[in-house]
C-alpha cells in the first residue's frame, strides 16, 4: 500500500551536529512510548533533534512520518484540520478533523510530528489522546517548552549540547570532543570560512560555549559575530553582558537568560533600520516573500526597494532564515526569535500599524492571484504556480483574516475570503475556505455589496461541491439578488449558472435549462467570452443528460471552439469529454474514443482530478460496448477518484455503469447490490437517475430481478443498500487481487473463529458455559446509551476507557448494537475503510477480543450467517433500540392522532445527538445525520398532532424543541409563528419572527423563505 501521508519532513541545509547519544535514546523511547514529547526551553534544539529521529526511524512506519509545524497557527480550533491536511485526508463535507484522520489512519502504522506545541498545548493534548485511542498503530512525536499532559505521554526534557569538562585539556582536538564545541566552528565557519578551531582560540570558543550553557541558538547568535569580532573579543563582551543582564534578572532560569542575553545583545547590533525591518516581521506567520516584507516592514524612512539589505544582514547574523524550495526565496523568523521580535514590536506600539499593512498586503496579494486562477486564462504551468502561491500563504491568509476580525473590518475579510473559490475547488481546501467565506459573509453586513456577494456565489459553489444543495441554494440566491441590485451582468451570469448546476445535480432539468439560457443572455450582453464559453458547456452538458444529443452537440462545439480560443484547459477538457460522451451515446464509436482520450490528457495536464475521473468512466463504458474487457477497470479508476473527491453524485452514475457489466458478465447477485448501494446515496442527496441513462439503468434492473426472482432479487437489494461504498469497491476487485471477495459466510484463516459460531440464536454460546438457555448474560443486563453522551453499563457497573483498552471495541459495539448484522466487509468499511482484506482479519480480531473483554462475556457478539451481530436475544436496554421501535409503532398508528404517545416515547429516548462528543467514523456520523431528522420529524409530528387537537401550549412546546434542535428549521418556525398566535400572542409570533430574520442574517446570511414573510405578513396584518 502506498504510504497515507502528504506531510513530508522538512530538509534543512545544515547538517546535525553531534546529538549521537540522545539521538539513539530518542529513538529508543519512541518504540516504547506512543507519545513522546520533546520538552525544554526555546532554542534548545528540539526541532532539529525531533527532525533527526523523525528521518531516523521513517523505515518502521510503513505508512510514513507526517511532519506538522504549529508554530504559525494560533487558532487552537482549527490544529486537527491542519493535521488532516498534512495527512493527507480527503475534505470531506461535514465530518469532524479528528474522526476524518481516525478513518484515514485506521490502524495504519504511522508517526506523526507535531512540532512546537507549547501555545496549543490543550488543543494538542486532546488531540493526541482521541488519535492514539482510536489508532493503534500510530506514534506522536511532539515538541514543546512543557509537557502535553495527555495519559500515556512519556516526556523528554532535551538537554544543552555538551560542553568540554570541567578541567579538560585546553588543547582544540579535546575541546572538538564537545557538541557545543563543534557547532560553534560549524556556524562561525559559515560566516567566515576560513575559520578553524586552534589551540590558540579553542579556549576562547569553550568559554563562550559554556557561558551561553550549551545552548544552541545562542551559540549559532554569537558565532555570527565573529565577522567583526575575535573569539577572545566575543568571550570577553558576553561576560560584560551577562554582568549586566544576570544582576537583572536573576529569576529567570539560567538558559533562559542565556537564550535573552544573546537576543537582546545581537538585537543591540544591529542599526535602526534593520531593528526596525526586524520587528515588523514578526507579523508573518509561515514565512514570507521579498515582495511581502517590503509592503509590511517599509515605511518610516524605510524605502520598499532596499529591504534586501536589511533582510540580507538579519539573515548573516543568524536572526532571518531562508529556504530556497520554491519559485520565490521565502524567509522566516525562528519560533523563539519570532516571539522576541514581536515583543519589540510590541514595546514601539507598531504590532497595530503593522497588522494593518500586513492584512492590506495579503488582501492585494489575493485580488492580484485570484482572478488569474479564476479567469482560467493562464497557461497550465501558469495556474499551478498560482495555486502552489496560495497554499504557501495560507498561514499568513488565516493571520490576516484573524486580523480582519479583532478590529472589525468586515470588507478586508471579504475581500481576501471572497475571491478564493476556484483555488478551494481545485485544491479541494472546501471546507475551512466555505467557513471563511460564511464567517465574512456574516461579520459584513454592512459591507459593499458586490463583496457580499462575491463570498456568497463562492460559499454556494463550495456547497454545491459538497452536495450540500439546500445551503447552496440559500447562498446562491442571495448572491443573485446582490449582483441582480448591482447591476453586475458577470455576478448575475456566474450566479444563475451555479444555480443552474445545483439543478442540474437534483435532476430539475428544465429548470436548469432556464437558468443556463438566463446566465447566457446576460453573458452575451456584458460580452463576457468566457462567461459565454461556459453557459454554452453548461447547456450542453444539461442537453445530453437529457438525451437532447442534436443540440447537445451544437452547444458544446461552440464552447470547445470558445474555450479553445481563450486557452482554458479545464473548459477544453470538459467540452471535449461532453462531445465524445455524445459520440457514444449516438454510436459513433470511434470519434468517441479520440475525443474521450484528449479530454484525459487535457485534465491530465494540470492534474484536474473530477476531469481525469469523468473521462476514465466514458472510456470505460465506450469499452464495455465493445465488449472489451478492460472496461471493469477503467470504471473502478473512475469510482476510485469520484470516490476520494467525496463526489457522491458522480460515485451514484459510475456505481451503476459497474452494475450493467456485473449483470453482463452473469453476475445478477453484484449488479442488484451496487444498484442498491447507488439508490442509497441517490436518497441521501436528494438527486435522480439522467433521462440519457435511464434505459441502461431500467435494463440492468429488469434483467438482474428476471435472473434473481423476486425473492432473491429483494435480498441482494438489501444487502445492497446497507453497504458501504468501499463494501461495494471490495466486492468489484477482480479476482485474485488483496480485497478480493469471497463467499460470505467463510471466515479465512487467521480470523478469530467467532466464540458464537456454534451457538444457536438464542442461546449465549456453548463455551461460555456459565448458563444455558437464560436471556442474561453471566456479566449481567447491558445498558447502551447512544443518543446523547454515550455509555455502557454492564450491571450496575458502568465500562471504563480502561474496559475498553481502546477506542475501536467501543466503537465497534455501538455500530453492532446499532444495525443489521453486518459481514466482515462491511464492519471493515466502517471501521478500518483504509485496510487491506487481510490487514482487516487482524483488526476485527483484536476489537472482537477487546468488545468481549470489556463486556465480560463473548456471547454479546453473535456471529453466523455470515454475519456477526449484537445478540438481542439478551437482556438489555438500548435507547436507539427504543427510539426506533417507538416511531416505527407511530407510523403504524391507525388512526394517525393515535401516534402521539409513540411519539412522545421516541422524542423522550432522544436525549442528544447520537454518540455526541465520541469520535466516531464516517458511518457514525452518517447514523446521526439520520436519527436527527427523525427526532425532527417526531417533534413536528407531535406539534401537530396537538395542534390538530387545539392544544396549542404543548404544540408550541415542541416546535420550540424542534428550533432549539436546529435554529435554521424554518418549518418548525412557521409551525411555532402559528401557534402563538392560536394562543392569542399574536405580538409574539411577530417578534418571533424578526429574531428570525436576524438569526438567519447572522448564521447565512440570507432573509427567510417567501413562504415565511409571507404567514409574517399574514400575521402583522391581523394586529
Ligand atoms: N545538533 C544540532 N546541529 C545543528 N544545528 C542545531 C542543532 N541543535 C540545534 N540546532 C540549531 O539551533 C537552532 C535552534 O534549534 P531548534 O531545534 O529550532 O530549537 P527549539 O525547537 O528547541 O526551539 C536552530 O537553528 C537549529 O537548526
Ligand atoms: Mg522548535
Amino acid at each position: 500500500m502506498p504510504s497515507l501521508v502528504t506531510g513530508r519532513l522538512p530538509v534543512r541545509l545544515t547538517p546535525l551536529v553531534g546529538r549521537q547519544r540522545e539521538l539513539r535514546d530518542v529513538v529508543d523511547s519512541l518504540s516504547r512510548s506512543r507519545l513522546l514529547t520533546l520538552t525544554g526551553p526555546g532554542g534548545i534544539g528540539k526541532t532539529r533533534l525531533a527532525l533527526a529521529a523523525a528521518g531516523a526511524v521513517s523505515t518502521c512506519y510503513p505508512e510514513g512520518v507526517c511532519w506538522v509545524e504549529l508554530a504559525p497557527l494560533d487558532d487552537p480550533g482549527i490544529v486537527a484540520r491542519v493535521v488532516a491536511r498534512r495527512v493527507g485526508v480527503p475534505d470531506s463535507p461535514g465530518q469532524d478533523a479528528t474522526a476524518a484522520i481516525v478513518e484515514h489512519v485506521a490502524d495504519g502504522s504511522m508517526l506523526i510530528v507535531l512540532d512546537n506545541c507549547e501555545h496549543l498545548a490543550s488543543a494538542v493534548a486532546v488531540l493526541a489522546e482521541q488519535l492514539l485511542g482510536a489508532c493503534r498503530a500510530m506514534s506522536i512525536l511532539a515538541t514543546s517548552r512543557e509537557v502535553l499532559g495527555v495519559d500515556g505521554e512519556r516526556s523528554w526534557p532535551v538537554p544543552p549540547l555538551s560542553l568540554p569538562e570541567d578541567g579538560a585539556p585546553a588543547a582544540a582536538a579535546a575541546l572538538a570532543e564537545s557538541d557545543a564545541v563543534r557547532f560553534f566552528e560549524y556556524r562561525a565557519r559559515l560566516v567566515v570560512p576560513s575559520f578553524r578551531l586552534a589551540d590558540d582560540n579553542a579556549p576562547a570558543v569553550a568559554q563562550v560555549c559554556r557561558r551561553l550553557d550549551g545552548l544552541p541558538l545562542a551559540i549559532e547568535l554569537a558565532a555570527a559575530q565573529v565577522r567583526m569580532l575575535s573569539v577572545g573579543q566575543l568571550a570577553e563582551r558576553l561576560d560584560d553582558i551577562f554582568a549586566v543582564l544576570v544582576g537583572g534578572a536573576r529569576t529567570a532560569p539560567p538558559r533562559h537568560q542565556a537564550l535573552r542575553a544573546t537576543l537582546d545583545w545581537s538585537h543591540d547590533l544591529l542599526d535602526e533600520d534593520e531593528r526596525v525591518v526586524f520587528r515588523r516581521l514578526a507579523v508573518f506567520a509561515g514565512g514570507f516573500t521579498l515582495t511581502a516584507a517590503e509592503q509590511v516592514a517599509a515605511g518610516g524612512g524605510i524605502r520598499p526597494a532596499r529591504m534586501l539589505g536589511p533582510l540580507t544582514r538579519l539573515a548573516d547574523k543568524s536572526l532571518l532564515r531562508v529556504d530556497h524550495g520554491g519559485s520565490d526565496a521565502r524567509y522566516h523568523l525562528l519560533g523563539t526569535v519570532r516571539e522576541y521580535a514581536l515583543e519589540r514590536l510590541a514595546e514601539a506600539s507598531e504590532q497595530e500599524a503593522t497588522r494593518r499593512a500586513h492584512l492590506r498586503c495579503f488582501a492585494d496579494l489575493v485580488e492580484q492571484v485570484a482572478p488569474r486562477i479564476e479567469g482560467g486564462s493562464e497557461g497550465p504551468l501558469g495556474l499551478e504556480r498560482e495555486l502552489d502561491r496560495l497554499d504557501a500563504e495560507t498561514p499568513n491568509l488565516r493571520a490576516a483574516l484573524e486580523f480582519a476580525r479583532d478590529c472589525g473590518d468586515a470588507n478586508a475579510a471579504l475581500r481576501i475570503a471572497g475571491p478564493l473559490g476556484r483555488f478551494a475547488y481545485l485544491r479541494g481546501h472546501y471546507h475551512e475556505i466555505r467557513e471563511w467565506m460564511d464567517a465574512a459573509v456574516t461579520a459584513g453586513t454592512h459591507a459593499p455589496a458586490a463583496l457580499r456577494a462575491q463570498a456568497l456565489l463562492g460559499s454556494g459553489r463550495l456547497a454545491l461541491l459538497q452536495c450540500d444543495y439546500l445551503p447552496a441554494v440559500r447562498r446562491l440566491e442571495a448572491a443573485l439578488r446582490l449582483y441582480r441590485e448591482l447591476g453586475d451582468a458577470r455576478g448575475v451570469a456566474s450566479a444563475l449558472q451555479v444555480l443552474g448546476s445545483v439543478a442540474r445535480e437534483q435532476g430539475r432539468y428544465a429548470r436548469a435549462m432556464e437558468l443556463h439560457t438566463e446566465s447566457l443572455a446576460i453573458a452575451e450582453g456584458a460580452g463576457d467570452r468566457w462567461a459565454v464559453a461556459s453557459a454554452h458547456g453548461y447547456l450542453g452538458y444539461a442537453c445530453w443528460l437529457q438525451a437532447d444529443f442534436e443540440r447537445a452537440t451544437e452547444e458544446c462545439a461552440l464552447a470547445l471552439r470558445m474555450f479553445r480560443e481563450l486557452g482554458d484547459v479545464e473548459g477544453i477538457a470538459w467540452s471535449l469529454l461532453s462531445l465524445g460522451t455524445v459520440a457514444r451515446h449516438q454510436g459513433a464509436r470511434e470519434q468517441a474514443a479520440a475525443l474521450l482520450q484528449e479530454s484525459r490528457s487535457q485534465a491530465e495536464r494540470i492534474g484536474f482530478r473530477e476531469g481525469i475521473a469523468w473521462s476514465l468512466e466514458q472510456l470505460g463504458l465506450l469499452a464495455a460496448d465493445r465488449g472489451d474487457p478492460a472496461a471493469a477497470a477503467l470504471l473502478r479508476n473512475s469510482l476510485e477518484i469520484h470516490h476520494d473527491l467525496r463526489d457522491r453524485w458522480r460515485t451514484c452514475s459510475v456505481l451503476e455503469d459497474l452494475a450493467a457489466i456485473a449483470l453482463a458478465q452473469g453476475n445478477p447477485r453484484q449488479a442488484t447490490r451496487l444498484l442498491a448501494g447507488a439508490e442509497t446515496l441517490r436518497v441521501t442527496i436528494g438527486t435522480v437517475i439522467a433521462p440519457c441513462d435511464s434505459a441502461q439503468h431500467a435494463a440492468t434492473m429488469t434483467g438482474a430481478r428476471a435472473a434473481l426472482g423476486d425473492e432473491a432479487f429483494a435480498a441482494a437489494w438489501q444487502q445492497g443498500l446497507r453497504a458501504q461504498i468501499e463494501d461495494l469497491q471490495a466486492d468489484l476487485a477482480p479476482p485474485g487481487t488483496a480485497i478480493g471477495h469471497r463467499p460470505s459466510g467463510q471466515p479465512e484463516a487467521g480470523t478469530d473463529p467467532p466464540a458464537a459460531r456454534t451457538g444457536s440464536r438464542r442461546k449465549p454460546p456453548a463455551d461460555a458455559g456459565k448458563q444455558d438457555a437464560g436471556s442474561t448474560a453471566a456479566s449481567g443486563m447491558l445498558r447502551i446509551r447512544a443518543l446523547g453522551a454515550a455509555t455502557v453499563h454492564c450491571g450496575d457497573a458502568v465500562v471504563t476507557a480502561a474496559d475498553w483498552g481502546y477506542a475501536k471495541p467501543r466503537e465497534l459495539l455501538f455500530l453492532l448494537a446499532t444495525s443489521p448484522p453486518m459481514t466482515r466487509d462491511q464492519l471493515g468499511a466502517a471501521l478500518w475503510p483504509d485496510l487491506s482484506h487481510e490487514q482487516l482479519g487482524n483488526a476485527l480480531h483484536t476489537a472482537l477480543r477487546g468488545l468481549r473483554r470489556a463486556l465480560g462475556d463473548p456471547g454479546w457478539v453473535v456471529y453466523s450467517d455470515g454475519r456477526y451481530r449484537f445478540n438481542t436475544a439478551w437482556e438489555h436496554e438500548s435507547d436507539i433500540e427504543t427510539f426506533e421501535q417507538a416511531l416505527a409503532a407511530a407510523r403504524g398508528a391507525r388512526p394517525a392522532a393515535a401516534a402521539l404517545p409513540d411519539l412522545q416515547r421516541a422524542v423522550a429516548a432522544y436525549r442528544g445527538d447520537f454518540l455526541a462528543g465520541m469520535a466516531a467514523g464516517e458511518w457514525a456520523q452518517a447514523r446521526r445525520d439520520e436519527l436527527a431528522r427523525s427526532f425532527e420529524s417526531a417533534l413536528l409530528a407531535t406539534g401537530r398532532l396537538h395542534a390538530a387537537a387545539g392544544r396549542y401550549q404543548p404544540a408550541a412546546a415542541a416546535f420550540r424543541r424542534a428550533v432549539a434542535h436546529d435554529p435554521l428549521n424554518e418549518t418548525a418556525h412557521r409551525e411555532l409563528m402559528t401557534c402563538w398566535v392560536r394562543l392569542g400572542e399574536t405580538a409574539r409570533a411577530v417578534r418571533h419572527y424578526r429574531e428570525l430574520v436576524e438569526l438567519l442574517q447572522e448564521q447565512v446570511g440570507v432573509p427567510p423563505a417567501a413562504e415565511t414573510t409571507a404567514l409574517y405578513r399574514r400575521l402583522a396584518g391581523r394586529r
